[in-house]
């Protein structure tokens, strides 16, 4: 049986954008490294069928017990592996999954773990502070939450969250410790802020930047880029939609790096760094989703997609 798209709670973006920008061809071998629930992969199946293959990796076990529904109709085409992106190498050498047409991130979380109940990465309901992605590593929101330092708690709320404010809700948090659930984180927020005033409210970014650190997302993506790389075969896609602007830095970053013959530090007189460029942006620019798609899934409003060719 092949769900529906009202079946899944996560609407992919960009998603006729991903499949040309991964250049898809026939019998290609590609991998979703952020699999979800599986709307860019069943797109990439779709568009390389007869005989293409796609390995799906995502942390959230979760994830992949829907994306495994999602695919069944290209049973035998795809593997699954629930395992963190930060050991790429590893995962495709593992099944030989290697080299590869394309490599895809869709960086950030789903609709699917925003809504689940449980999870802690929403304030809707009342649910314990953990925000992993995969239950079971690394250490929990709520550890974060009552046992960092005011000052470490700010500069993430600062950093990650971009929230002016990180001083004073820090202060609030550690006045107000412990606190064990998604409420309760909101509530303190509420009061460090004075209430809650416009459409969004004050702890979006507090839950955001938690998230960030939780994960580890902006490390997880500065080891897992070169490894991507080395896995991409002649003319391969590297593709990655990114929602935060810090996470666009360090993709931006690694693009214009990798595309150069000599990274020696200005003014050096002859090239000492023997570094050789190794991709090729395909677009100078970000691409955007276009009015209709950001109208049509507000989640989409954030996301920009940077595109390169292994050279
Ligand atoms: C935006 S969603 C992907 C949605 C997917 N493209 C779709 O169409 O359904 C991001 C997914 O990446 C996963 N993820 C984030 N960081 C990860 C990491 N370091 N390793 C593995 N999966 C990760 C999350 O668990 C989440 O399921």
């Amino acid at each position: 049986m092949i769900l529906s798209e009202p079946d899944f709670h996560h609407t992919p973006v960009l998603l006729k954008e991903v499949v040309e920008a991964l250049g898809i061809q026939s019998g290609g071998r590609y991998i979703d490294c952020t699999v979800g629930e599986g709307g860019h992969s069943e797109a990439i199946l779709r568009a390389s069928s007869p005989g293409g293959q796609l390995l799906g990796i995502d942390a959230d076990p979760d994830a992949i017990r829907a994306a495994e529904k999602r695919l069944q109709a290209y049973e035998g085409s795809y593997l699954l592996v629930n395992d963190n992106f930060s050991t790429l190498e590893r995962i495709a050498s593992e099944y030989n999954f290697k080299p590869v047409h394309g490599v895809l991130f869709d960086l950030g979380l789903s609709s699917l773990q925003l809504e689940a109940k449980g999870r802690g990465f929403s304030f809707r309901h009342d649910e314990p502070l953990d925000m992993r992605f995969g239950p079971g590593q690394g250490i929990t929101a709520e550890q974060i939450v009552n046992t960092y330092s005011q000052d470490k708690l700010a500069s993430i709320f600062r950093e990650y969250g971009e929230e002016r404010r990180g001083r004073q809700i820090a202060r609030r948090i550690v006045e107000s410790r412990p606190i064990r659930t998604s409420l309760e984180l909101a509530k303190a927020v509420e009061k460090a802020v004075g209430g809650v005033r416009g459409r969004i409210h004050p702890a979006t970014k507090v839950f955001m930047s938690l998230r960030i650190a939780v994960n580890q997302e902006l490390a997880n993506l500065e080891e897992v880029l070169p490894q991507a790389l080395r896995l991409l075969g002649y003319e391969g896609r590297l593709v990655i939609i990114s929602y935060h602007s810090l996470e666009d830095r360090i993709i931006k970053a690694f693009i214009k790096r990798e595309s150069q013959d000599c990274i020696c530090p200005p003014k050096t007189p002859v090239c000492i760094c023997g570094h050789k460029a190794t991709l090729r942006p395909i677009t100078k620019k970000a691409i955007f989703p276009s009015e209709s798609e950001r109208l049509a899934n507000p989640r989409s409003r954030s996301a920009r997609m940077r595109v390169a060719e292994h050279v």
